[in-house]
């Protein structure tokens, strides 16, 4: 038989989906299962996005321009322009989901086996991507004593080689929901400046930042123009995952050209995907009022439930929709696979994202999973409630 490559072999599973079979396995069985494991929001898309899909007046379903159709574009530069970031719709290509607009960004620059700095934990596709990609990820340990805080800038400093092309970051960090403040982004930008390096933020989450603390974006950072490439996404904003629209946003020119050429080989982002996109940048604030405080109520009942389970730490996030908890277990695959072949509770079970996959370095992180509050109030209860049953008769293997 032909061989596949060895870039195939090692293109990591997807921890989150990798436990999928045992869920339906638990389903069949007949019992209920809380899904804390992944990122999709239970929140209602905006209907002004679903609206522009039912009513738009196309005769062809065409390709858009590989970059974006130019009406979405300056639309979206009008609402960097309302979050205090200022770029022109010639500093956005529109991509297939923040996805496609990562691979871009790493193809744009990086070669094979290039380096690029992550704070882990991070989001587990960032191996995925670096994967297809060539390059090697170079991880930098944050910890959940200081609740994910920015590791010390040293720490960074001294994993610089002259392969290294890169910092990326997360923020609000998924899974950690941490939000980095701007001296954090400063300490970065002082960084990336000295050793000309890339530094690109994922920004997917910016919206989902609570306790009244702003969002600083690497594009409001003076001086970095040269330097920052922001990714962005509709999924998580106005709940669009299945929309399949993104960004990649930089000030720089050469970076815009490159990933233009990436753009061009795939033709175009989806057509009426940008229609619903457009539409959905209309949505009143009101909409983000209320999901904001959901969230927020969401996660202080989880923090809140978790903490009083004994042996579990948890760091309070700050942003987006996501917390990791460490648990008294030795190895939270074990432990996952096991709440949904072995366990139930009055006929209930959860599954939940086991943390080693938001790592790259091995052996870090096993005794950590990942929990998302994408469930209402009372779910989520019974699901913490569940988790607590769980780790009462519980027997490391
Ligand atoms: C941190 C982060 N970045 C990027 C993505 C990719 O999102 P999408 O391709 O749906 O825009 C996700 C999705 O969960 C994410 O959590």
């Amino acid at each position: 038989m032909p061989k596949i490559s060895r870039k195939g072999i090692n293109m990591p599973e997807s921890p989150i989906r990798k436990l999928v079979p045992y869920a339906e396995e638990a389903h069949k069985q007949g019992k209920i299962v809380y899904y804390l494991n992944i990122g999709q929001p239970d929140i209602k898309t905006p209907t002004i996005a679903l609206d522009a899909v039912k009513v738009h007046s196309l005769d062809i379903l065409a390709y858009s321009r590989s970059e974006g159709s130019e009406d979405y574009r300056r639309k979206i530069a009008k609402y960097y322009e309302r979050n205090s970031i200022h770029v022109t719709h010639n500093d956005i290509i529109v991509t297939t989901g923040g996805s496609e607009a990562l691979l871009f960004a790493f193809g744009s620059i990086m070669d094979e086996d290039d380096e690029i700095i992550i704070p882990e934990p991070f989001y587990a596709n960032y191996n995925g991507f670096s994967t297809a990609s060539g390059v090697n990820v170079v991880p930098v340990i944050s910890k959940i004593e200081d609740n994910f805080a920015l590791p010390p800038i040293e720490e960074f400093e001294k994993l610089i080689t002259p392969k290294t092309k890169a910092i990326l970051i997360c923020n609000p960090g998924n899974p950690t929901g941490y939000l980095y403040s701007k001296e954090e982004i400063k300490k970065l930008t002082s960084i990336v400046k000295k050793h000309d390096l890339f530094l690109i933020a994922d920004e997917v989450y910016r919206e989902f930042v609570y306790d009244g603390i702003s969002h600083y974006s690497i594009l409001q950072e003076p001086g970095l123009e040269n330097h920052a490439i922001v990714i962005d996404s509709v999924s998580k904003r106005y709940s669009m995952c299945g929309a399949r629209i993104g960004y990649l946003v930089s000030k720089n020119k050469e970076v815009i050209k490159t990933a233009l050429k990436f753009a061009q080989a795939r033709l175009s982002p989806p057509t009426l995907a940008q229609i619903a996109s457009e539409a959905a940048l209309e949505t009143p604030q009101s909409y983000f009022d209320d999901v904001i405080e959901e969230y927020v109520k969401r996660r202080n009942i989880l923090i809140e439930e978790l903490e009083k389970i004994p042996g579990v730490k948890v760091a309070k996030p700050n942003g987006a929709f996501y917390c990791i908890a460490e648990l008294p277990v030795k190895n939270s695959d074990d432990f996952a696979r096991w709440l949904l072949e072995s366990f139930d509770y009055e006929n209930n079970t959860i599954m939940v994202a086991p943390a080693a996959g938001f790592y790259s370095t091995p052996g870090v992180g096993k005794n950590q999973i990942r929990i998302a509050y994408v469930l209402n109030e009372e779910s989520l209860r019974i699901a913490v409630k569940i988790l607590a049953e769980a780790l009462k008769v519980y027997k490391d293997q």
